[in-house]
Formats: structure tokens, C-alpha cells, sequence
């Protein structure tokens, strides 16, 4: 039993509670986004073990980073090789990871021009640079982003989030952002249900703001998520993407193809955009990039990415040379181990299995997807489409209880966030679709209490 009465759980936490005291007093609440009291002590694959020896089937993978499976063997190897021969030095100096990193992301990101590479540290941080690279390049003031995107957390980032608190964004001294509607093809505008349509529709609004409201030629850059992650897994027609890659073009808008979350083989391509069949100017890269180092990238045409002088975009712990021999090591395993088509063929099955709860419960209203970016959308009831937060928060809580790591996100909060490893056993998945089974149960039958969402930081 929790010693601590606050926590509403009989799970054993004692050994993880001091932690989580000592982060409510000395780290502060701007970085604390936690849904459950786990300290982790140990992860490998698709498991995770806490301080207390709990073991969780991990459907989070540190938001979408592990796609190769914690502790990868081959990039611990390339990291402890690398930590004995120097740590880092920053860029005054040449080292042979970045080199490698940078020819190997030319060669397989989408684009057939010249293209170079910018190498950070985070998703938000290359977001940042690609959108400085744009402004600088084009030198137009504006920025074209997305309702309920997600690119980050510097200041940039934060003025282009769609999902931040426009209260938090208004502090953020660049007002030249505009949020075009990005398509929800489950609640879509004017109830349409047809996806083409749908998508066409979400296009004309966005070619009526550009003709009508402000002037397409006075934008740098549109950033675009090619499936939308936190806004709750929205996967938009292809028409559209096809669309938004026109429209870009008519106006000589740089298109920025935010990859972070999506890139990898997360999606069952190596890039999310390949599902589209267009070629971004700018792809950003992050997360799942470093196989769990801290490495991104931004991969562009090399005039954009070019367009300002040396050391604009420079950072002594930037392009970190450990970090990167870590990459170079996890985007071969991707390759050599085709994780992008293994994620097409487990996000089918999960998809499936998951459609079987759909079927099951009312309060399942949408399974959505692509490759093992899945999100189950919680409702009040299949008709009204009504988004039912609370319950989806308690159906993680009674998971997490019995052993499964998943969050929710979404516009509404009310999305079960569904990234496991790409490497996850199917044993593993069908042990998942059993916890999130007997979770909904509990939930809709009153058997979680309703205190467990005051105790959750999660999105909104
Ligand atoms: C689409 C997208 N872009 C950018 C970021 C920011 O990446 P990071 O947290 O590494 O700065 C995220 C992180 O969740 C993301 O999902």
C-alpha cells in the first residue's frame, strides 16, 4: 500500500516516493509533466522497471524517442567505444561522427537536390533553427503553423505551438505566427465524413486565408507536423498534404516538415511524409534520431540551410560527438533491421486488436494511426463524438496500476497515446491490449477513483 494517503493507489511506490517529493520541492513545475509516481531504475526493449521493482510494458518510449528499444545494445556499444576514445569538443574542431551522421541523413531523407545538415541537441532546438534558416532565407516576416501543433519549447517553439496556452504564447515577442486548421478527419469541420473531402475542405481555408486575409508571398515558412501528435494523432488525407505542398510552392514558402516525433519508421515509412509522395524543403529530425542521445537535425536545401553566416546556429555541446556516434549506430539499425516496415506490419496488428475494443465499448469512439503511432480516442458515446478526458485519464491510471506506461494527449486530452518501441515483442502488445481491456472496464464501471485526475499533470 502507498504510504503516502495523497496518491490514490495500492501499488507498491515506497521506494520512488522520497523521489517524487524531492522533485515537488526542488525541480521546478515548469518541467514537472508527470502522470504517475515511477522513478525509473532500469529499462530495456519494451520494459521498464521503477525503484520499487514494479515492471511496466512501456507504450510511451519516452514520447516516441525509443524506437529501436531501450538500451539498444548496438548504441550503448557505439557510445562507450566513442566515450573512450574523447567525450566531445565543440565545433572549432572536426570529428568524424557528424561527418558521417550528415552524409548518411542526405542520403536518406525524401528530396532529390543538394541538401546539408545542421546538427542540435533537441526537436526544439532544430525546429528553431529550420525556422530561423526560413526567415533569414526568405526574409519575410511571417510564419504559417498549425491549430494544436507541437514543435517545441524555445521561444520560436513556443510562438508556433498551436497547443501552448495563447496566454503563455502572447509573452513570446514574435506575434507573426498565424494558426491555419489543421484536419481532423474524425470531428471534421461541417461533419463531413468522407476524409477527401474533408481534406479539401480544410484546404480551401487555408487558400482563402492566403488569397483573402494576409498575403501568401509575406510568409517564410509553413511547419507542419505530417501527422499531428499531440493535437491526438490526426493523420491528414493526402489531398491535403498534397495540397499544402502546391500552395507552399505558389507562394515560395519554405515547408517545413517537423519529423521529430513521426521520423524514424514510427509511422511505417522512414519518414511520415513519404505517405504523401511530396518532398519537403526542410525536414527536422529528433527523438528517435539519437536512439535515446540527444541529437537532432535539421536536413534542407542547401541554399536554406545556408542562408546565414558560420556560427549562427552554434552550440559548444551541439553536434555532440558521443551523442552522434550514438545516432549514426540507431539509424543503421533501423535500416539494417527495415524497423519501418516491422512498424507497418506490428501497427496493423495493434491496430486491430485495438479496433476489437472499439467494438467492445462504447466509450471507444475512434482507433487511428499509422505504423505505431496509434491513438484511441475516448468519448462520452460513439454518436456525439464527445470527448471524455476524465475517463480516458483513469484508464491510464488503473493501466499504469496493472503495468502498462501510456498517456494521454490530444486537443481535447481525452487520446490514448499509443508509441511503443518499434522492436516490441507481439507478446508484449497483446498483454498491453489486455491491461488497456480490463482498465476500460474498471474505469467505465466506477472502479477507479475519480481523485486519481487531480493527481495527474497531463494535457489539456
Ligand atoms: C512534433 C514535435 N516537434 C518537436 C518536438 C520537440 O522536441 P524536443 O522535446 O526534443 O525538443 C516534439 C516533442 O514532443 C514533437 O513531438
Amino acid at each position: 500500500m502507498s504510504t503516502n494517503p495523497s496518491i490514490p493507489t495500492s501499488k507498491k511506490i515506497d521506494k520512488s516516493l522520497p523521489i517524487v517529493e524531492k522533485y515537488k520541492r526542488y525541480v521546478s513545475q515548469s518541467q514537472a509533466f508527470k502522470y504517475f509516481p515511477i522513478v525509473i531504475a532500469k529499462a530495456k526493449n519494451s520494459r521498464i522497471w521503477d525503484l520499487d521493482g514494479n515492471e511496466y510494458i512501456d507504450f510511451l518510449a519516452s514520447a516516441a524517442s525509443y524506437n529501436i528499444g531501450h538500451s539498444n545494445d548496438a548504441v550503448v556499444k557505439a557510445v562507450k567505444e566513442h566515450l573512450d576514445k574523447f567525450i566531445h569538443y565543440c565545433l572549432y574542431l572536426y570529428h568524424e561522427p557528424v561527418a558521417e551522421l550528415s552524409e548518411l541523413l542526405v542520403k536518406i531523407t525524401p528530396g532529390d537536390y543538394e541538401k546539408k545538415v545542421i546538427i542540435g541537441l533537441s526537436g526544439g532546438d532544430a525546429n528553431d533553427t529550420a525556422l530561423k534558416a526560413a526567415l533569414a532565407y526568405t526574409r519575410r516576416p511571417r510564419i504559417a503553423s498549425f491549430t494544436y501543433s507541437y514543435h517545441g519549447t524555445t521561444a520560436l517553439g513556443i510562438a508556433v505551438g498551436g497547443s501552448f496556452d495563447p496566454d503563455l504564447r502572447s509573452t513570446i515577442p514574435f506575434h507573426n505566427v498565424y494558426f491555419l486548421e489543421y484536419p481532423d478527419t474524425y470531428r471534421c469541420v461541417n461533419n463531413i465524413d468522407d476524409p477527401v473531402q474533408c481534406g479539401e475542405e480544410y484546404l480551401s481555408m487555408i487558400d482563402t486565408f492566403f488569397k483573402k486575409k494576409y498575403a501568401g508571398e509575406s510568409f517564410a515558412a509553413m511547419i507542419i507536423e505530417p501527422v499531428q501528435g499531440d493535437g491526438g494523432v490526426l493523420v491528414p488525407p493526402e489531398n491535403f498534404m498534397r495540397g499544402v505542398r502546391r500552395i507552399t510552392q505558389e507562394y515560395g514558402m519554405v515547408l517545413i516538415d517537423d519529423e521529430v516525433q513521426t521520423g524514424m519508421g514510427r509511422t511505417g515509412k522512414l519518414f511520415a511524409i513519404e505517405h504523401f509522395n511530396i518532398t519537403p524543403d526542410v525536414i527536422v529530425l529528433g527523438k528517435a534520431l539519437g536512439g535515446g542521445m540527444p541529437v537532432s537535425a535539421v536536413v534542407g536545401r542547401r541554399e536554406i540551410v545556408e542562408s546565414t553566416p558560420p556560427q549562427s546556429f552554434f552550440a559548444t555541446s551541439a553536434a555532440h560527438a558521443s551523442s552522434v556516434a550514438g545516432a549514426i549506430a540507431a539509424v543503421k539499425y533501423v535500416l539494417e533491421n527495415k524497423l519501418h516496415e516491422v512498424a507497418a506490419e506490428k501497427g496493423r496488428y495493434l491496430a486491430r486488436r485495438l479496433g476489437e475494443l472499439k467494438e467492445k465499448y462504447e466509450v471507444v469512439g475512434d482507433v487511428r494511426g499509422l505504423g505505431l503511432m496509434l491513438g484511441v480516442d475516448v468519448v462520452r458515446d460513439k454518436k456525439s463524438k464527445q470527448p471524455d478526458r476524465t475517463l480516458a485519464l483513469k484508464i491510464i491510471w488503473r493501466a499504469w496500476e496493472k503495468g502498462l506506461i501510456m498517456m494521454t494527449y490530444g486537443k481535447y486530452g481525452n487520446v490514448l497515446r499509443i508509441a511503443p518501441p518499434l522492436t516490441i515483442p507481439y507478446e508484449d502488445m497483446d498483454r498491453a491490449v489486455e491491461i488497456i481491456d480490463e482498465s476500460i472496464k474498471d474505469a467505465v464501471e466506477g472502479r477507479v477513483p475519480d481523485t486519481v485526475v487531480n493527481y495527474m499533470t497531463a494535457w489539456k
